[in-house]
């Protein structure tokens, strides 16, 4: 995807649900209808602040349903390189930005007899639209929601008002936590898991899933990276024939954009491997932050995922 193909929408509301998390409702410019999505996809914002462009994936959390609005989340980032904090602090009703379509990395699988949903925090975004796909139909579901405490609870009244019995809500401050030996060692054959949140809770998912046999056709998770600083470098992009200089705040991938090539990408977030790209010369390290190599793809040092892994390197040379 490039800007290009980016939809102008306005911001219809904002409200601060947490401390730490707003909550976005956007509209297209033109008062038209949006681009059909599924539960589980996301879009990536496009931001632009006075000294650079930031490009941040979030989840859609409105209903599938609706064509007229789009709903996000934003957690304000303690750590951030400036996202999320443009849209705290310089996002309010009216303001304009532009969006990606809609992409889904994290879909409900069509043939599952149940599905268990486990989120952390802000990872819960993705499954309020994947409820509304869910509610009403005739696939079993239930819903795990761990949070540090209920003024931290995002959209909790929503899930209460509908879910009644199949949301368990576990709150860090009342030293409940999810019994994931008792969630995942007793589901009924065909059971899909299904996991966003912080990567302690997606790691102890999967592990304890795979500890029990599930294979890894029915455990599904979701977690974007946001892209570390880290100490600047240079590469050089062999086909556009360039030489790029990546500042220690800029990711690899928003560096070769402001140099003007254009790099694929589709999540910006270390998942989808679109933007994967090959290394043809090193020396130094690549410092890998993405979801998507193996282990032994990362050790071999022939690829690299520019939306969020860097190098610490004196000579860098990729394919693009
Ligand atoms: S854009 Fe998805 S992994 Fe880089």
């Amino acid at each position: 995807m490039n800007d290009a193909q980016g939809i102008p929408v306005v911001v219809k509301a904002v409200e601060q649900v947490t401390p730490l998390i707003r909550h976005f409702t956007l509209g297209a410019v033109d008062g038209g209808p949006l681009p059909a999505f599924s539960g589980g996809s996301h879009i990536i914002v496009v931001m632009r602040a006075a000294l650079r462009t930031h490009r941040n994936p979030y989840s859609l959390l409105s209903s599938p349903r609706r064509r007229d609005i789009y709903e996000i989340g934003v957690r304000r980032m303690e750590e951030s390189r400036g996202g999320s904090h443009f849209m705290h602090d310089q996002v309010e009703v009216g303001s304009r930005l532009e969006i990606a379509h809609p992409v889904n990395l994290f879909g409900l699988d069509k043939i599952a007899r149940k599905h268990v949903l486990i989120a952390g925090g802000i990872g819960i975004t993705p499954f309020l639209a994947q409820l509304e796909d869910l509610h009403g139909g005739q696939v079993p579901y239930e819903l795990h929601y761990s949070v540090r405490s209920p003024e931290h609870a995002a959209f909790l009244h929503r899930l209460q008002d509908r879910e009644g019995g199949r949301l368990h809500v576990y709150f860090d401050s009342e030293g409940r936590s999810i019994d994931f030996d008792a969630l995942l060692s007793a589901q009924p054959l065909g059971t899909h898991v299904y996991v966003c949140g912080p990567a302690g809770l997606i790691e102890r998912v999967i592990a304890t899933a795979r500890g029990y046999g599930w294979p890894d056709s029915h455990l599904h998770w979701e977690q974007f990276s946001a892209p570390p600083v880290g100490e600047a470098f240079d590469v050089f992009l062999a086909r556009a024939k360039l030489k790029v200089h990546v500042p220690p705040d800029r990711s690899l991938l928003e560096s070769i954009e402001a140099a003007g090539v254009q790099a694929p990408y589709l999540c910006r977030g270390g998942v989808c491997g679109f933007c994967h790209t090959r290394v043809l010369e090193l020396e130094g390290e690549l410092l890998h932050n993405d979801h998507f190599l193996s282990d032994a793809d990362k050790a071999r040092g022939k690829s690299i995922m520019p939306c969020v892994s860097r190098a610490r390197c004196t000579s860098l040379v990729l394919d693009l």
